[in-house]
């Protein structure tokens, strides 16, 4: 059956964030031109072997593509029969949105925009190195709407230097108000090489980690009661879950591309430095635009490294990834992924977990507590093998 999930990642920045350690560089215009002839050629090699539900282009900044280098694309995905998934989602910045651009992402099926926002306070922006104002994120969200997009997701920071509990629930108070389906929320992570975490190491501000846990704790109070349902660590779709055997399933507007990549689904990873795994072998591809260029132009995919896990090893994993979620597994669910068994093979993690009150064991399933989520990397890490 073919592969049904493909990201692409498109490495280019209007310049770089602060605390910004993805693969992605300030763009040049015959750079882009060349990325898009080379993805291009890329989509072709794997297209045989695919036939996507879902799609996402992530980056970087994916909407800082002009409209003939989006359109080259999507023209491409059409020939090669890659459109029509049932999300297809792009990420935008506020700063590089426009109607044109909104226009012709609905007329070639993307009917899901992921905006990164991560505050809506100017001086926290500019401390981030954020290329947007405030007034820009009112802008582009009306600009989405008016084009017709009814599946919008925010993305927000916490715990940013400088940043007081007052100023993120005025931030998650607006946001809020604005009416998007989905909401992504994380904590600030102190990423190598990045301008911020060299801050950091000069002592030029405290990390109060205090603060960033009511930070958190605001934001689950402040989304939920306002209609969002939680349904991964630092996730929220503005739908209800449904319930079945009293337990609530992932919600309808929750992201099912990244739900799928937390159930251990397989994916194609195209774009320099992303990663994919297909039918249990994990490829990352080469974090060198040119690289990746010269490679795909001699007719190959510019894979950097290739890895298959051993089956154990492969289901610890996606155990770990599958906590991240509310719902966390249901045992037949993870049984028919990953061909273990959960209550078997992890049963003293389980119920270690349970005893600290970071997991609840259930007949038909085991999830992390609300505790728990808080320190799932730690839960999580427990499932390895
Ligand atoms: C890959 S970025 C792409 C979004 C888009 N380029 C933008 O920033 O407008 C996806 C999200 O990851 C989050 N992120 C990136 N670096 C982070 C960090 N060091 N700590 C916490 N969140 C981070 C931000 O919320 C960002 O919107
Ligand atoms: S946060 Fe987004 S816009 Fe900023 S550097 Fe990273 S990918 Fe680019």
């Amino acid at each position: 059956m073919p592969i049904q999930s493909l990201y692409v990642h498109v490495p280019f920045c209007a310049q770089k964030c602060a605390y910004c350690a993805f693969f992605s560089e300030a763009s040049s215009g015959e750079l882009i031109n060349r990325y898009t002839d080379a993805l291009v050629r890329e989509m072709e090699l794997v297209a045989d072997d695919l036939k996507p539900r879902t799609i996402f282009f992530g980056g970087g900044t994916p909407s800082i593509l002009n409209l003939a280098q989006w359109e080259k694309i999507l023209r491409a995905m059409e020939r090669l029969n890659l459109l029509g998934a049932e999300e297809f989602t792009v990420e935008c910045n506020p700063a590089t949105v426009s109607l044109d651009k909104a226009k012709l992402f609905r007329a070639y099926g993307i009917n899901r925009v992921s905006m990164g926002v991560q505050s809506l306070d100017e001086a926290l922006l500019d401390r981030l190195g954020r290329i947007h104002s405030r007034e820009m994120v009112f802008k582009s969200f009306d600009i989405l709407r008016r084009a017709g997009f009814d599946n919008l997701n925010i993305d927000l920071m916490f715990a940013i230097p400088g940043q007081t509990m007052d100023i993120w629930r005025a931030t998650l108070k607006e946001v809020i108000t604005l009416g998007s389906e989905h909401l992504s929320s994380y904590e600030v992570i102190y990423e190598e090489d990045t301008p911020l975490y060299q801050q950091l190491q000069a002592k030029e501000f405290d990390v109060d980690e205090d603060l960033a846990c009511e930070m958190y704790e605001a934001l689950v109070e402040h989304a939920t009661a306002d209609g969002f349902h939680q349904y991964e660590i630092a996730n929220f779709a503005r739908s209800k879950p449904e319930t079945r055997n009293s337990k609530p399933e992932i919600p309808a507007s929750a992201c099912k591309h990244n739900v799928n990549y937390w159930r251990g689904g397989s994916f194609y990873g195209l774009g320099p430095s992303a990663t994919g795994y297909v039918r249990g072998v994990r490829t990352t591809n080469w974090s060198n635009t040119q690289l990746y260029c010269e490679q795909l132009e001699k007719g190959k995919r510019a894979i950097e490294s290739r890895e298959e896990l051993q089956p154990l090893a492969r289901a610890g994993e996606t155990a770990a990834f599958g906590l991240r979620m509310v719902a966390g597994w249901p045992f037949e669910d993870f049984k028919r992924t990953t061909g273990h068994d959960l209550r078997k093979d992890w049963a003293q993690e389980m119920k270690q977990l349970t005893e600290r009150g970071w997991g609840r064991i259930a007949p038909e399933g085991f999830q992390l507590t609300r505790q728990g989520l808080r320190f799932a990397d730690s839960a999580a890490e427990m499932f390895l093998r």
